[in-house]
């Protein structure tokens, strides 16, 4: 785990921003797992920037989204498919067929995410995931108690994830109950990871995450096991941090070493 402290949020989604452009660039076929959530809003800016600059071009890329709220249209305003389309998506030159996000009105959602499984498997896996962290420390919606070999699947949101997504919605009771969502499991797959994380109101999960013990309980503990993984975070996320001295100079060279 490489762990990236940045002065402010905008130095660290610039930086994690560049290990994706490098990505795209060096391989223009390459499969990106995305996240949303405002977290990852300022990277995405650098990467419409960065398109639009036509530094890399997201023509043949190929992405695929964590989860999305079970019960709702990707055509509602809190869908994540509409979050990617207006965040992301509509911005870029990416064709709009290489971009997939769990359809929260499905049917059969079993059918779903074993469709979804099978079509990243047959891209050929994630090349890198890019995640957000909950504040009790869950990736996608792999909430407290997820198993760490879970795949794809329906969850339930704990009451604190309500309350935390509750701003984007009219009122509390509009946020939907459960999602579809990646499993740990699936996430782990990635070839490559990048957690964003900033504010003061991560510095536990962050905590948990990197120096706690790996537990079902922080599903994002288990990235401590990944062997390709980089946490970018601002200085109030890393804040509860004991090594953080040692993590920037080690995430420097790390850096150095990526862009050399
Ligand atoms: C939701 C999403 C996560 C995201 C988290 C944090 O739970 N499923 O993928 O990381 O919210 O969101 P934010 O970045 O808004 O703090």
């Amino acid at each position: 785990m490489e762990i990236v402290i940045c002065k402010t949020k905008e130095e660290a989604s610039r930086k994690a921003a560049d290990l994706i452009a490098a990505l795209v660039k060096a391989d223009p076929k390459c499969v990106l797992g995305l996240a949303t959530g405002s977290t990852p809003v300022e990277m995405y800016k650098c990467l419409i920037a960065d398109n639009k600059a036509k530094k890399i071009s997201f023509k043949t890329v190929k992405t695929w989204n964590l989860d999305e709220y079970w019960g709702l249209a990707g055509t509602h305003d809190q869908s994540y498919r509409y979050f990617m389309d207006k965040n992301l998506f509509d911005s870029i030159d990416i064709n709009k067929k290489n971009t997939h996000v769990l359809n929260g009105l499905a049917k059969d959602w079993r059918k779903e995410v074993k469709a979804y499984e099978a079509a990243i498997e047959k891209a050929g896996g994630i090349d890198l995931q890019v995640l957000g962290i909950g504040s009790d420390g869950h990736i996608a919606f792999n909430e407290p108690g997820s198993a760490l070999t879970s795949r794809t699947r329906i969850v339930s949101l704990t009451p604190q994830t309500i309350k935390d997504n509750a701003r984007f919605f009219k009122k509390a009771a509009d946020v939907p109950r459960q999602a579809l969502s990646m499993g740990v499991g699936s996430i782990m797959e990635a070839r490559r990871i990048v957690l964003l994380a900033f504010g003061e109101n991560k510095a536990e999960a962050v905590k948990g995450m990197v120096e706690g013990g790996i537990s079902q309980f922080c599903t994002a503990s288990v990235l401590q096991l990944h062997d390709d993984a980089w946490i970018f975070c601002d200085e109030a996320a890393a804040k509860k941090l004991k090594l953080k001295k040692y993590y920037a100079w080690r995430a420097e060279e790390a850096l150095k070493a990526e862009f050399a």
